[in-house]
């Protein structure tokens, strides 16, 4: 990853994007930024609202837009939200702008770690489960072409992923 200009992050809700991603930023010298605060400083709302307000075609917009700015800059580590491997030029982009990290954990892992997350519109349901498997069936493959290097977080604290990843990168 020495040549390219970001590092950035990807996978499923739950994988550890940010907790590994602020870990990894302080070992690696670079600006930790999640694209989803990102989303919510310049709207001076949060997601769920903005789900809320303008639906979820409105948010994957801001999404995209903040994506796209923050890989025309350079040294940061970038958190991005679940979704955000949908948009096909956000994929594009953060191939070319940054060394790309898949962090994978499973619907169980994600059930357990999402257990009292009340702030995720797409986790809003009774169904949780089938709602996971789903996405994770529909997106698997866009992580899988977008990453560099999939490493899976299942059974790791933030702090031995962090280690594990320090030494792969
Ligand atoms: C989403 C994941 C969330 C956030 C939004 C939608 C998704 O980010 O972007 O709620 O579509 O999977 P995290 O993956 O950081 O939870």
């Amino acid at each position: 990853m020495d040549t390219a200009p970001n590092l950035v992050l990807i996978g499923p809700m739950g994988a550890g994007k940010s907790s590994i991603g602020k870990r990894l930023a302080e070992r690696f010298g670079l600006a930790f930024v999640d694209a989803d605060r990102e989303v919510e400083t310049q709207t001076g709302v949060s997601i769920a609202t903005i789900f809320d307000c303008e639906g979820e075609a409105g948010f994957r917009e801001r999404e995209r837009s903040v994506l796209a700015k923050l890989l025309d800059g350079r040294d940061q580590l970038i958190a991005t939200g679940g979704g955000a491997v949908l948009d096909a030029e956000s994929r594009a982009l953060m191939r070319r702008h940054g060394f790309v990290v898949h962090l994978h954990v499973d619907v169980d892992g994600q059930l357990q770690r999402l257990a009292r997350c009340t702030n995720r519109p797409l986790l809003q349901r009774e169904d949780r489960e089938e709602v996971l498997r789903v996405l994770a069936a529909a997106r698997e493959p866009l992580y899988a072409e977008t990453a560099d290097l999939r490493f899976d977080t299942r059974d790791l604290s933030p702090a031995d992923a962090t280690s594990l990843l320090t030494k792969l990168l």
